[in-house]
């Protein structure tokens, strides 16, 4: 069995948790479509076989780092998939992006594995009740990996209680539904400034929040960037979502600077992206805004409907600023998928 999972870029951002991966305030998220881990996962269920082991292979090789990673990680949810210590395993991975293409798999991966071990629990115990089978695995990614449990569901997805969805919550992630046309399709143009791994790990940044004097002010500030994003979700204001959108950005990044060692992700190409995109929006009403995740790297919304224009804008002025001139173009998704095998 197998599940391809895409990756997600959060709007409203999750910096700061407390245990065991609970967030301290509700993100949203949109679900890309081509950034994609594929997994493929076979079993062998002897409820006889007390000391079963897990094998993982990554692009086809054995990659320690990961391998014990996930072996870790299949070890702390066995009283969640009570199967699994009677099962042998192995899974395969792979990544549609490239690797040192600074776009974080994490989310990816974890959502294509938990999807993978939930299917895999099924098939032994039997069928979960409509509806509980992605939110099993929004569940057991979010223990992966937070920005995971948003990567199951399609399109834009919360993870966090928040009053203004109601069934969102600490635990697993929840499908946003009620949007307007005009978000329908979002392009997501990720320019690469630099690739490569990470300088700070997601962990390590996280839990500098648990120390910056901004952190309660941010936690609250982000509760209410969502209240204002669901209004805006309904009444398809697009200015008010790029305001938005960039408050996080810069927020999100103004958090790493202002944490104990502070620590400063953007780099010059950052700043002249953002500051082309905005110069450009203002002279040509493109609906063109920005977001950044923890790395240099720009991904640049757009509006379907604008997209040759944002494209062309992208091409004779943005690639200058990119690593080897290279982007990722990617929009919004339907969610992860079945391979069939
Ligand atoms: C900046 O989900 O990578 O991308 O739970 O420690 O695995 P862990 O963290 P992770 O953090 C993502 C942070 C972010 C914002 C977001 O995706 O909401």
């Amino acid at each position: 069995m197998g599940w391809s999972c895409p990756s997600n870029i959060a709007l409203i951002k999750y910096w700061g948790k407390r245990p065991v991966q609970i967030p301290m305030n509700p993100s949203l998220s949109m679900t890309l479509n081509e950034a994609r881990t594929k997994t493929r996962l076979e079993f062998d269920y002897n409820p006889a076989n007390h000391n079963p082991t897990v094998g993982f292979l990554f692009e086809g090789k054995k990659t320690p780092a990961f391998e014990d990673r996930i072996i870790k990680f299949i070890k702390s949810i066995d009283t969640l998939i009570p199967s699994l210590a009677h099962t042998t395993i192995h899974i395969e991975s792979e990544n549609t992006f490239p690797h040192s293409s600074g776009i974080a798999s994490s989310a990816s991966s974890m959502g294509a594995l938990a999807l993978c071990l939930v299917q895999m629990e099924e098939k032994i115990m039997g069928p979960f009740p409509p509806g509980k089978f992605l939110q099993k695995a929004s569940f057991i990614a979010r223990l992966g990996s937070g920005s995971a449990s948003r990567s199951v569901y399609p399109y834009f997805a919360v993870w966090g209680a928040t009053e203004n969805w109601a069934g969102s919550n600490d635990e697993y992630a929840f499908p946003v539904k009620d949007y307007h046309e005009k978000f329908h399709q979002l392009r997501n143009t990720i320019l690469i400034v630099e690739s490569g791994k990470k300088k700070i790990s997601s962990s390590t940044g996280h839990s500098l929040m648990d120390s910056n004097p901004f952190s309660n002010t941010r936690f609250i500030q982000a509760r209410s960037n969502l209240s204002k994003l669901k209004t805006v979700f309904n009444e398809g204001d697009w200015d008010g979502f790029i305001r938005l959108i960039e408050l996080e950005a810069f927020t999100l990044h103004a958090m790493m600077m202002t944490s104990q060692p502070g620590f400063m992700l953007m780099q010059p190409g950052t700043l002249s992206i953002i500051e082309k995109v905005r110069e450009f929006r203002n002279d040509t009403g493109c609906r063109i805004g920005f977001t950044l995740d923890a790395g240099a790297n720009v991904h640049l919304l757009h509006a379907s409907a604008d997209a040759d224009l944002a494209d062309r804008f992208i091409t004779s002025d943005l690639v200058q600023f990119c690593e080897d001139g290279r982007i990722i173009k990617d929009q919004m998704g339907d969610g992860p998928s079945r391979i069939k095998t």
